[in-house]
Formats: structure tokens, C-alpha cells, sequence
């Protein structure tokens, strides 16, 4: 049998993406994934769009490998993800190198696409085909699975992708496309599949993951919190997340799923972009600051506990320094215990692009505000763990002898110095100090 090429693949952006590498690489037969572009016989980008300098990010990288190309002419390069969907025609013409662009929708066809750069072909695909690209990668288990190895404990899976909310600033309905959620019994069995190769935790994956709505077991739609429900009931799966929730989508059964899934984690990223009505509406989010509270008041009812998390955007086209102020209250109503803030960045075809900008100044210093805010409130909560005891499940070794490092229930990172801990064991902890970006602890 001829020895395996060698497969790199390069992840940006969002977990979804991390999740598509790892489907690529799988769909790839013949190929071994290796950590270094040096050897590769394939180089992949998988590429984000959401914020500025992409398509220059993906430039300056594919430089970076023309000495490799130019040492091994059989070296295949391709572009794929949310870049090479939205401009994937135009990195081919503008540089030669790339022999493969491939769109997110398309990665089923990775194989073919391969099969014809490898014979000296340009190939391109950034189609949004009828059939449902999960339909047709190999299936991770059960009948006519190739055999997969061991993994580590945490897994995505993504069950829905697309997105129909067309918020002003957001490239993700052009990139990726319109909402579809996968049958539950293929969500279901890959989940299985998972566990069965050692996962413990699976974070269900997708744009507007609350909007899942997937054809049942049973022949009926089934919600988020009808899914959630179905996985708890697999043996030695012990921890569900999921990501990424729209708030208008978040439904009376997955509210109470908080309160009464003990598998389910008690954390949840529920992005508001702004904290100013007329922000919102401009930005087409079709909810209220007041509504988004409310809304957080009715989670926290069902799990006191739970760490809310968000994203910002701040010196979005229109923002008054009054807009911005709003947004700074509702971030002190609301209390983060994680956020992500961003500057706006036009993005070509969306709504917004269009529009006169806020002066790069004034959106500098509301970042720098709304940061410095964010970053206190995330480490008043961190230190709040002190002396408390929480259950980590261990993901990797640490930079100490003897240290392990995993993830709270609240997905906070926790390090323990200690022997006989090993990948995959879920342990209690006590918190014992609080550092900037994670938690320290020992055995309970
Ligand atoms: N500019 C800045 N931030 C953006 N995001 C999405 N689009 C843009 C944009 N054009 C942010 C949003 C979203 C997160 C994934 O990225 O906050 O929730
Ligand atoms: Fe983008 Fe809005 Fe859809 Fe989220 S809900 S993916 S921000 S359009």
C-alpha cells in the first residue's frame, strides 16, 4: 500500500470551522494530517470572512508557501471556508498557486475536487448545493464508517448551518448560506460515534444554533432542547454546550432544559451586538436591550448559576456616543462572565457596508471602554470562584510537571498540579487562585 500523503490544514475563525477541518480531513482518503506545512503534499486554508483583512490574511499566508511550491511541484494548495465562498474566483486569477477553492457547502466534493487539482487541473466549487454536504461526507460511525482513532475528550458537532436573520453587519447568510438543521438520528449517531472514541463533551455547533428545528426520530420537527434531551440519554456522554444562540430564538423548552438538563452546561453565549434600541434596529436584530434582559432574567431563573457570554459591536454606522452609552449599561445590568467585543468592519454586500461610517477614533476609544469594562467583570466572576468547588474535566497537560488543564462547568480554564490525573478524567475541584486568563485549583 502506498505510504499516506500528507495533509495541513490551516483553521481560522469560528469553532465551526474547526469542526469542518476535521470533517475535511476525514473525507480526504489516502491523506495523514501533519502539523507542519514543510512536508504537506496538501496545504488547506480554511478561512474566515466575518471581520476586516481577511482575503489580505489569506495573501500573505499562501506567500508564505511559495518557496514550498516552488521546491515540490506536486504540493497542492486550496482555499476553503467563508473567503474562499465570498472570493474564491478572484484568489484563483490573482494567484496562480492555488490549484483548489472550495466553499463551505461544498466539502462532500473535497474527494473530486482533489482527484482533478492532483491531475493538473484548476478546481473550483462554491456552489450551494441542493443536497446537504453532511449527507455525503463519510459518516464518522456506525455502518460503512472508516475506522477513526482515539480522541481527545471534547468534541463540536455541528447540527444546524446558515443563517436567515440577515443582521446588517454579518457576512455569514452570503458565506454560509440559509438556515438547514440535520436530522436529529445523524446528529444522534455521530454523537455516539464520538463517545465511542472517548469524548466526554460535545458542543452542538451553529450559526443560529437555537433555531435548530430537525426532522425527528419520531417524524417531527425537533427543537434544540428535544435534541439536548435525546443526547443525555447516551451513556458515558456527561457534558452538552452549545453555540453560537440568536435571543429571539431562545424557546420555553430550552430555558427549562437549563434548569433541568444536569448534562447540559451552565453556560451560555448569547450575543447582543448593542445595548441602544436604535443600534438594533438599525443592525435589523428584531429584539430590544429591555426584551434581551428579560430574556436573560428568565434563564437566570432556571439556573441561577449559569455564565452568560457575549458579543459586541461597537462604532456601528449611526452610533451616538449616547447609543454607546446604553450599550455600556447594559453590560453592567447584564454582567458577563466572557465577551467578545469588535470594532465594526464593512463587509462587502452586506446592508451595512453601504453606510456612512463612525470615525475610526471615537469606535477605538469605545472598544477600549467597553473592554476595559468587560475584562473587570469577567475577572470579578473568576475570583468569585475562589474557594468554591467546581467539576473540571481534563483536557490537556499543562507547562508544569504534573499539570493538567481543563474546562469548569462554566468553561472557565482551571490548571491542577497533581499525580494520577489523566486526559478525560472529570474531577471536583477546589479554586484556589485566579489568574488573568484562568483559574487555578486543587483535588477536592
Ligand atoms: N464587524 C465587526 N464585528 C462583526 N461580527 C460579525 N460581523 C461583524 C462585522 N461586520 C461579530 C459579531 C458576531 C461575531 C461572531 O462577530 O459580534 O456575533
Ligand atoms: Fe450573522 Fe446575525 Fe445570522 Fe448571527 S444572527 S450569523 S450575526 S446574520
Amino acid at each position: 500500500m502506498a505510504a499516506p500523503k500528507k495533509l495541513y490544514i490551516k483553521t481560522y475563525g469560528c469553532q465551526m470551522n474547526v469542526y469542518d477541518s476535521e470533517r475535511m480531513a476525514e473525507a480526504l482518503e489516502g491523506y495523514e494530517e501533519t502539523s507542519t506545512p514543510d512536508d504537506a503534499d496538501m496545504i488547506l486554508l480554511n478561512t474566515c470572512h466575518i471581520r476586516e483583512k481577511a482575503a489580505e490574511k489569506i495573501y500573505s499566508e499562501l506567500g508564505r508557501y511559495k518557496h514550498l511550491k516552488a521546491e515540490n511541484p506536486d504540493l497542492k494548495i486550496g482555499v476553503a471556508g467563508c473567503v474562499a465562498q465570498a472570493e474564491g474566483k478572484e484568489i484563483m486569477r490573482r494567484q496562480p498557486m492555488v490549484d483548489l477553492v472550495v466553499g463551505p457547502q461544498s466539502y462532500h466534493r473535497l474527494p473530486e475536487l482533489e482527484a482533478k487539482a492532483r491531475g493538473g487541473e484548476k478546481a473550483l466549487d462554491t456552489d450551494f448545493p441542493e443536497e446537504m454536504k453532511f449527507d455525503h461526507l463519510p459518516k464518522r460511525a456506525g455502518l460503512g464508517a472508516k475506522k477513526l482513532p482515539k480522541r481527545g475528550p471534547t468534541a463540536f458537532l455541528t447540527v444546524q448551518e446558515g443563517c436567515d436573520k440577515f443582521c446588517a453587519f454579518c457576512v455569514v447568510p452570503y458565506t454560509r448560506g440559509a438556515e438547514v438543521s440535520r436530522p436529529a438520528a445523524r446528529v444522534l449517531e455521530e454523537a455516539r460515534g464520538l463517545v465511542e472514541r472517548g469524548v466526554r463533551e460535545i458542543t452542538l455547533l451553529g450559526q443560529n444554533v437555537n433555531a435548530y428545528h430537525g426532522a425527528g426520530e419520531d417524524g417531527g420537527d425537533w427543537s434544540l432542547a428535544r435534541l439536548i434531551w435525546a443526547l443525555d440519554k447516551i451513556d458515558g456522554l456527561e457534558r452538552i454546550r452549545f453555540t453560537t444562540s440568536h435571543p429571539n430564538d431562545m424557546s420555553e423548552d430550552l430555558i427549562a432544559a437549563h434548569g433541568d438538563c444536569a448534562k447540559l452546561m451552565p453556560y451560555l453565549h448569547l450575543p447582543v451586538q448593542s445595548g441602544s434600541d436604535r443600534v438594533l434596529k438599525k443592525m435589523n436584530r428584531k429584539h430590544t436591550a429591555e426584551q434581551y434582559i428579560r430574556l436573560i432574567e428568565r434563564i437566570r431563573a432556571a439556573r441561577p448559576d449559569i455564565l452568560i457570554s457575549g458579543d459586541f459591536i461597537v462604532g456601528f454606522p449611526g452610533e451616538s456616543d449616547a447609543d454607546f452609552e446604553d450599550t455600556m449599561s447594559l453590560v453592567r445590568e447584564v454582567r458577563y462572565g466572557q465577551c467578545y467585543s469588535f470594532k465594526y468592519s464593512p463587509r462587502p454586500g452586506t446592508p451595512a457596508a453601504e453606510r456612512e461610517m463612525v470615525d475610526t477614533g471615537v469606535a477605538s476609544e469605545r472598544l477600549t471602554r467597553l473592554q476595559t469594562l468587560l475584562t473587570e467583570q469577567q475577572r470579578a466572576i473568576q475570583d468569585d470562584m475562589v474557594g468554591c468547588e467546581v467539576k473540571v474535566l481534563f483536557e490537556r497537560k499543562g507547562r508544569l510537571d504534573d499539570q493538567m488543564v481543563g474546562k469548569s462547568e462554566y468553561l472557565h480554564a482551571v490548571h491542577v498540579t497533581a499525580e494520577g490525573v489523566a486526559m478525560g478524567d472529570l474531577r471536583r475541584v477546589r479554586i484556589t487562585e485566579s489568574g488573568p486568563n484562568s483559574l487555578g485549583g486543587v483535588l477536592a
